[in-house]
């Protein structure tokens, strides 16, 4: 991680989760970290929090569906801290739903946030390093276990929808550096269940409900400091390795 030291760090979905974690680490191993979320009181209470630490957060209003919002988070981070190095795409929501009896303006939101507004940060994100001259950035798209099956989750089929697309960006967005001959890398990490609360969230189940079924069906879920430990890895690999895609799950989990 010395390489990341000093250097500029973009982190969508800050606020909490997975996100916060991976925040409060990029700070710990000396990085400047641009948090951005909606939510202004949870980035100000991480700031807090991580006072101290050796590098430093910067949090940053940003909804990643608002092109404008994305563009004046990369725009600050440019003009203020120099330039964005790492990207990390992690904002995702998921509303539960079948596809026969969802609302298609539940799919576009997902679209929007999971897809769209990630691959709008990925893009800025790199087209900034090329810019730059960075060619040793790297942008991380959090996936899902869910963007390589959908078996055994029917309220969750457009959001697995939404994370296949994301994993085949990835290549996408490969290809494209290959082309102009860039060795930045792009990522695409994905977890199973996780215990952010994020999947009870999404099925309206209250945590505690969702805590029970756990234990009933005897699954340990993947916890935050898993998913740190994988993008951590993800983002030390010397310059010849690129993890391209990378999928971890509970031991447990029935997948
Ligand atoms: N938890 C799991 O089981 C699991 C498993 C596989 C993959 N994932 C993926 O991991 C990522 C993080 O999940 P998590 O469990 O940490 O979720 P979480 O605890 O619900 O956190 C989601 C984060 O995204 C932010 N966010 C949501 N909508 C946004 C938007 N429009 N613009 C900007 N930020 C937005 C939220 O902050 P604000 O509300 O303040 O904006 C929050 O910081 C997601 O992409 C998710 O799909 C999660």
């Amino acid at each position: 991680m010395d390489r990341w030291n000093g250097r500029v760090a973009l982190v969508t979905g800050a606020s909490m989760g997975i996100g916060a974690g991976f925040c409060e680490e990029l700070v710990k191993h000396g990085m400047k970290v641009v948090a951005c979320a909606r939510t202004k009181s949870k980035l100000e209470a991480l700031k807090e929090q991580l006072s101290g630490a050796k590098g430093e957060l910067h949090p940053f209003v940003m909804d990643v569906s608002n092109d404008e919002q994305v563009l004046a988070a990369f725009e600050w981070a440019k003009t203020t801290l120099g330039g964005v190095d790492l990207c990390v795409a992690n904002a995702g929501i998921a509303i539960g739903g079948t596809i026969l009896d969802g609302k298609p303006s539940d799919w576009r939101s997902q679209l929007d946030v999971n897809l769209t507004g990630t691959l709008h940060c990925a893009k800025v994100a790199i087209n900034g390093m090329l810019e730059r001259g960075v060619n040793d950035g790297h942008v991380v798209l959090v996936g899902s276990a869910l963007g390589y099956q959908v078996a055994r989750h029917p309220q969750l089929h457009f959001y697995a929808i939404t994370k296949h697309a994301l994993r085949v960006s990835a290549t996408a967005l490969r290809r494209e550096l290959l082309e102009k001959k860039s060795r930045i890398r792009v990522s695409n990490v994905s977890p199973g269940y996780v215990d952010t609360g994020f999947a009870s969230r999404a099925m309206g189940i209250p945590d505690q409900a969702m805590q029970a079924k756990l234990k009933e069906i005897s699954m340990e879920p993947l916890q935050v400091s898993d998913v740190i430990d994988a993008l951590i890895h993800t983002i030390s690999t010397p310059p010849r390795v690129e993890v391209h895609d990378l999928l971890f799950l509970p031991t447990d989990e029935d997948y």
